[in-house]
């Protein structure tokens, strides 16, 4: 099912979840766990990684368990999927980065294997951030990757798979991709001020739809969330923040 907008109520602010993000040392994870934490809707955020991160933030030390293993071992590691109702899978790379054999490692075969675990591990929903112009049938090697992989996790019959489909993704990157680095400065100057869901997703943005899209009631099966979407969903995000402050202060 393909939604271009995002239509559905939040379920009241629930603190029984436990949420689990792949990907998280990442630009669109770091954004998400952020999220996350200061949403507070989720009880627990367990992080699964290759690496772990030092973290001074009070909030972040109390609330997030880092788990860290080995991707190509990793059905030696089902336990780090354990006791999660939610996962967010941020991982990716580029080829620019891998090499063409390494990023299909990475974007279709640790993608595919972290869903089994979280599947075998009774996960409810699985959130998939792919990106735009996915297709399995594509004769380029990128969006061809992304579809696999999003074909591959459909067939897996999740409760709930959300998959998010962003543009170019906008952050201040640590790692330094020159190419990447150029577009994103001409975007921000040119499309992001004119057109800003045509080409382009902020981090905060995505980070933002995919918490509010986890508290939607009433969804099953597989959904496929464009731009646009993910723009609508972040919007109710933050209105949905906003009514919780005035509640708040109304007390
Ligand atoms: N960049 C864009 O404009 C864009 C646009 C649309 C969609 N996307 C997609 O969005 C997703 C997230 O993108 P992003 O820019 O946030 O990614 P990112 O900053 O490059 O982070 C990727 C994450 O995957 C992990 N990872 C990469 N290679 C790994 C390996 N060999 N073993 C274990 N973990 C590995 C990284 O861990 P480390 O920190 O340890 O490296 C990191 O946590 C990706 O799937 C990407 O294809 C990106």
């Amino acid at each position: 099912m393909k939604y271009d907008a995002c239509y559905g109520k939040q379920d009241n602010m629930s603190t029984d979840k436990i949420a689990l993000v792949t990907g998280y040392t990442g630009e669109s994870g770091k954004a998400l766990v952020k999220e996350l934490i200061n949403n507070n809707q989720f009880k627990k955020i367990i992080l699964v990684g290759r690496r772990k991160i030092d973290y001074t933030d009070n909030k972040y030390i109390e609330k997030t368990e880092q788990r860290e293993i080995d991707f190509d071992k990793i059905d030696d590691y089902a336990e780090a999927f354990r006791g999660a109702d939610v996962h967010f899978c941020c991982l990716g790379t580029t080829r620019g980065k891998a090499g063409v054999e390494g990023f299909r490692r990475v974007d279709f075969d640790y993608v595919v294997s972290v869903a089994r675990l979280a599947k075998q591990e009774d996960c409810k929903h699985f959130h998939l951030v792919s990106s735009q112009g996915a297709n399995e049938n594509s004769f380029f090697l990128y969006p061809q990757v992304k579809g696999q992989a999003e074909a591959a996790l459909t067939k897996m019959s999740f409760e709930r798979l959300s998959i998010y489909r962003p543009a170019v993704l906008m952050v201040d990157r640590v790692e330094s991709r020159p190419l990447e680095s150029v577009l994103r400065t001409i975007l921000s100057y040119t499309v992001q001020r004119i057109a800003p869901e045509w080409i382009t997703t902020p981090v905060d943005i995505l980070a933002r739809a995919m918490c509010f899209n986890s508290f939607i009631k009433d969804r099953v099966g597989v959904e496929i969330l464009d731009n646009h979407a993910i723009f609508r969903l972040s919007e109710q995000q933050s209105s949905s923040k906003n009514d919780q402050s005035k509640a708040t202060n109304e007390l």
